[in-house]
């Protein structure tokens, strides 16, 4: 399937839920008022590949990212690691609520993947 619908209306506030699209794990996360403040206000010199919060979302509330380590591809460990993100247990690279790499081995971003919303608590990715 090139692309596939998501529902959003069970994830509560706070959960990250996995689903699979092309066969790659794709994260949801329902962010919290607090968590999207944090992202907003990260410096852009804190990060390695820098990329303000707004342009990896299309809500503040939603944030849609390709679960696979930007190192060596592993799956990383929601609501884990020094950044409240995930943490990747291959070797310890560490992501922020926004998915962006902040610690560890891998060079880039979680990858956000094409979506669009197609109604309010409704995705299609791809
Ligand atoms: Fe994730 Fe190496 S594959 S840190």
């Amino acid at each position: 399937l090139a692309s596939a619908e998501f529902d959003l209306g069970e994830i509560d506030e706070g959960k990250t839920i996995t689903v699979k699209w092309r066969g790659k794990p794709v994260f949801i996360r329902h962010r919290t008022p607090g968590e999207i403040d944090t992202e907003a206000a990260v410096p852009m010199a804190h990060l390695r590949d820098q990329e303000a919060d707004d342009e990896r979302v299309h809500k503040p509330e939603w944030l849609v990212v390709l679960g696979i380590c930007t190192h060596l591809g592993c799956v990383p460990i929601s609501g884990a690691g020094d950044f409240n993100g995930w943490f990747c247990p291959c070797h310890g690279s560490h992501y922020d609520v926004s998915g962006r790499i902040r610690k560890g081995p891998a060079p880039l971003n979680l990858e956000v993947p094409p979506y669009k919303f197609v109604d309010e608590k409704k995705i299609l990715i791809g």
